[in-house]
């Protein structure tokens, strides 16, 4: 619908969404009206499973009863002070919590409102660490083709998703990007490739071009998520490590889809068993109840940072109005108990061969091109019908009928279940994929 054509008591035309086509929207919207447990419910009361997870936020499911008491009993005791040079009991409570899940050393944790905001800080902190002991010079930053570190400046810049960078001008200057590691020899690999180890050798040649002393940074998701769930070659990211630690680069893991659980342990840190020096975290940290990200740095890092200053001074001239939001720390503890009495990421370990079974199922199909997965992570890529993405965004059109919310990436379907999802839940999920395909979506 044009602009003329829409009319001006549309209840839908003063919000422009994010992320959204608004004007097909406009003319097929597909509105949520409430949520439970898996399911979400459209304005005529019907069922929808949830087959992202929210976007990959809401692994316990929609509702808990325990988050929301917490929320309520928070904002009635503090509902908010400010986190400059003051603090409040839940932000140091959550960030003990943390520190008990990342990997060692990683123990201090700077709070932030949202995945870009903790990507941003991460890679501020990157910038201040080097400065201060003298590598003022190690600004760039490298990140990867087909990343995705969200929205804001510093995000987008080392993020690699043509759509999100190509209308916004030149972003950070120094930004670089290795190539990303979807390859054709590791197709219909379930699990980690066993092709393209070598691809990690881009940023030594990075190295070698511009010099390891101007580099500050090198990030990476483990799992990228948002361009259709690649998960690394074996031995990638250990070759990172490698290279980063011989020419004095900080590594970071933006773990805000892969944190708290996604891969059957706590970090995919952990699950690879490839330490970074900072991993940035978001959405399942409060089961995505409450808008909260976090940074965990390497305590040393931060120590070199704080001994710069001179006393009494601000060591780190950075925060937010809702660091450390008393509501979204009380939401956070909540979350993170019901993780350890629930042993939520012991669930995600064993429903995650099932997953990926009926994942890999999809092989043979003349329609798919490629079916990859992680944890509870999976895609399907569909050969594109039209212009690259127009049959994935149909696809996610014609599955909310179906009662399927689910992401599409380009022409890759992708199914991200909530660990609280049972075996034929997931079924349920896969079945109606498969039925779509069938149909020609
Ligand atoms: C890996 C990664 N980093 C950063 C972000 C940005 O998070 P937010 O949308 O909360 O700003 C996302 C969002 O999906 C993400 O997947």
């Amino acid at each position: 619908m044009s602009a003329a054509q829409r009319p001006s008591n549309d209840p839908l035309i003063n919000q422009w969404m994010p992320f959204t086509a608004n004007r097909q929207f406009h003319d097929q919207p597909r509105i949520i009206a409430r949520a439970e447990g898996v399911y979400y419910y459209n304005t005529q009361g019907e069922k929808l499973l949830d087959g992202s997870s929210g976007l990959y936020c809401i692994p316990l499911g929609h509702g808990r009863r325990e988050i929301r008491e917490a929320v309520s009993r928070q904002m009635e005791v503090l509902d908010y002070a400010p986190p400059f040079q003051y603090g409040f009991p839940p932000g140091f409570q959550l960030a003990t919590e943390v520190a008990e899940l990342t990997p060692p050393g990683l123990n201090r944790i700077m709070f932030a409102g949202s995945g870009s905001e903790a990507v941003d800080s991460a890679l501020k902190v990157a910038l201040q660490y080097h400065r201060v002991r003298g590598e003022g010079a190690r600004q760039r930053f490298v990140g990867r083709e087909r990343g995705y570190h969200g929205v804001n400046f510093g995000g987008w810049s080392v993020g690699g998703m043509v759509n999100n960078r190509k209308a916004f001008g030149l972003g950070l200057p120094g930004a670089l990007h290795m190539r990303h590691t979807h390859i054709k020899e590791n197709y219909f690999e379930m699990g980690q490739g066993t092709h393209g180890a070598d691809l990690a050798d881009d940023l030594e040649r990075f190295v070698n071009l511009h010099g390891a002393d101007t580099i500050a940074a090198c990030i990476v998701e483990p799992v990228a998520g948002s361009t259709g769930i690649l998960p690394p070659p074996k031995g990638y990211l250990q070759r990172l490590r490698e290279i980063c630690t011989k020419h004095g680069i900080l590594l970071i893991f933006d773990e805000v889809i892969t944190g708290f659980g996604r891969t059957g342990q706590a970090f995919a840190s952990q699950t690879f068993g490839v330490t970074p020096d900072i991993i940035t975290m978001a959405k399942a940290i409060t089961n995505g109840s409450i808008p909260m990200s976090a940074i965990a740095v390497r305590e040393d890092i931060q120590q070199t940072i704080l001994d710069a200053a001179p006393p009494n001074a601000v060591e780190f001239y950075h925060g937010y109005t809702y660091s450390a939001h008393p509501v979204a720390c009380a939401a956070g503890l909540a979350t993170l108990k019901i993780y350890r009495e629930e042993n939520t990421f012991g669930r995600v370990r064993e429903l995650t061969p099932g997953f990926l079974e009926q994942i890999a199922s999809f092989k043979g199909d003349p329609e798919v091109v490629d079916t990859r997965g992680f944890g509870l992570l999976g895609a399907v890529e569909l050969a594109p019908k039209g212009k690259p993405g127009e049959r994935g965004f149909k696809f996610l059109c014609k599955a909310f009928e179906e009662g399927l919310v689910l992401r599409c990436s380009g022409d890759s379907v992708v199914l991200a279940p909530p660990f609280a999802a049972t075996p034929d839940q997931i079924s349920e999920m896969i079945d109606i994929v498969r039925k779509l395909i069938r149909q020609g979506y």
